[in-house]
């Protein structure tokens, strides 16, 4: 990755590092499909070179990407169907008590958190219009973007509502401003200054245009995309880095309903690089859809049924078939596994409340590389951790 240093000596990455980025991985992609055409000329040539090149060749696609995926999903085996977290949870960001504060030993209305395997967290702090990382057992946060000041300039935010990674930049759905801005993660200065990637065209819904991202994806295998929830445009968008252009992945533009093809105020999203299939929290319609990536058109409801009240999140296991979803109005997370049609309560009670069994409108959750839980609990102004006490097997 290339940063460049501006005339405030701040550190920045460009569009074109981005795509240089992808051109080294668009140059892997050809070196592997040079090597592909082996597979139909080993047969004419008989060589056994060719053929050595094309067993490597499958044995690197049919066999590699199923174990580099698993790599990064299952650090430890998980039986979700019967697996067991401690419904008691524990705060690691954010007061207890479930007050909302301004001071760094606080967060306000959090959004959204990104978790690495070590249980280290980046917090979205919604309200306090900032970044702040949290390692386990800290009593404060550290700043990494934003002030806590409201505002539209490039080191500033306005309620920041989602968060992904891409090497060492950290992309952040910047909602009241209608962008996704890109910071350095690795930073010497608080504040640091943000690329706008996203939002340059303003509010609306056009397809250059957003109204509101409220979770974001980057693709494991294919990181120069962003995948965005642009709920109130009630639909899903993917973001290319090389080409700098969007496409419509699922529901319709600015137009919400309630047949399959439609979405209303689909806030959260998860990606199954295995079998290309998003996973839509389809909020306002109560359930969640799935779809194939190619085929917009391909929409199936997998959740839902009466038993959800403003799901704000699907997150999936390591299988890539059972699901976890914030139930988010009824304070709750689910365990939703493959062909049932009813979830199983995992965390929260039900009951809005800042007790260690309870939450109050959770809105996301994530894991650690040990299968904790880690939940935004909104309206507690807190984010809490179960942890994993059965992986069920
Ligand atoms: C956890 O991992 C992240 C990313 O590698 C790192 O920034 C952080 O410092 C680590 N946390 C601890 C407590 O080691
Ligand atoms: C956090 O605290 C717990 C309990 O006090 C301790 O077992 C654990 O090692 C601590 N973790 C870190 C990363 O300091
Ligand atoms: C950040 O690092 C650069 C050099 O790497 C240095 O010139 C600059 O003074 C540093 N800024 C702060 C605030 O430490
Ligand atoms: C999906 O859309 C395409 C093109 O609009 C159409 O040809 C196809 O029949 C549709 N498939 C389904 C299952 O509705
Ligand atoms: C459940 O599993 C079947 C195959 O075992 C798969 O076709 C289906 O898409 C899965 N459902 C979900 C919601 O992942
Ligand atoms: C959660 O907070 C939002 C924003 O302040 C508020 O509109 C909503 O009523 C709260 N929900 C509950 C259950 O307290």
């Amino acid at each position: 990755m290339i940063w460049i240093r501006d005339r405030a000596d701040q550190i920045h990455p460009t569009l074109d590092s981005l795509r240089y980025t992808y051109s080294q991985h668009q140059q892997r992609v050809a070196i592997q499909q040079d090597l592909y055409q082996h597979r139909t000329n080993w047969k004419v040539i008989g060589s056994f070179i060719s053929f050595t090149i094309f067993v490597m060749l499958l044995f690197t696609t049919v066999v590699g990407i199923p174990i580099i995926l698993t790599e990064v999903r299952n650090s430890i085996h998980l039986c979700t169907a019967t697996a067991m977290w401690n419904p008691r949870g524990v705060t690691v960001a954010g007061l207890a008590s479930g007050l909302p504060s301004t001071s760094l030993a606080g967060l306000q209305f959090p959004h959204d958190i990104y978790v690495y395997g070590n249980g280290t967290i980046l917090v979205a702090d919604y309200n306090n219009n900032r970044i702040t990382k949290w390692d386990p057992n800290a009593t404060a946060g550290i700043l990494i973007a934003g002030t806590g000041s409201y505002g539209s300039s490039n080191t500033l935010l306005a309620k920041p509502a989602a968060l992904a990674i891409r090497d060492k930049q950290l992309y952040v759905s910047d909602l009241e401003n209608y962008r996704i801005q890109i910071f350095p993660l690795h930073s010497n200065v608080s504040s640091p200054e943000a690329v706008t990637v996203i939002g340059r065209y303003g509010q609306g819904s056009d397809i250059n245009q957003i109204d509101q991202v409220t979770n974001l994806i980057v693709p494991t295998l294919y990181p120069s995309l962003l995948y965005m929830a642009d709920s109130k445009n009630h639909r899903i968008l993917v973001w290319d880095a090389e080409t700098d252009t969007t496409k419509l992945v699922a529901g319709e533009s600015g137009t919400f309903g309630f047949n399959p093809m439609q979405l209303y105020n689909p806030i959260g999203i998860a990606l199954d690089e295995k079998t290309n299939s998003l996973y839509i929290a389809d909020t306002f319609n109560n359930r969640v859809q799935k779809y194939d990536i190619n085929e917009r058109n391909s929409s199936m409801t997998v959740a839902g049924w009466g038993h959800l009240n403003h799901p704000y999140a699907v997150q999936l296991d390591p299988s890539g078939t059972n699901m976890f979803i914030a139930d988010t109005f009824n304070h709750r997370i689910l365990v939703w596994t493959n062909g049932t049609r009813q979830g199983r309560v995992i965390a929260g009670d039900n009951t809005p409340g800042n007790n260690a069994f309870q939450l109050n409108n959770p809105t996301q959750i994530r894991f650690d590389s040990n299968y904790n839980l880690y939940v935004v609990d909104t309206n507690n102004s807190r984010i809490q951790r179960f942890d994993l006490i059965s992986n069920g097997c």
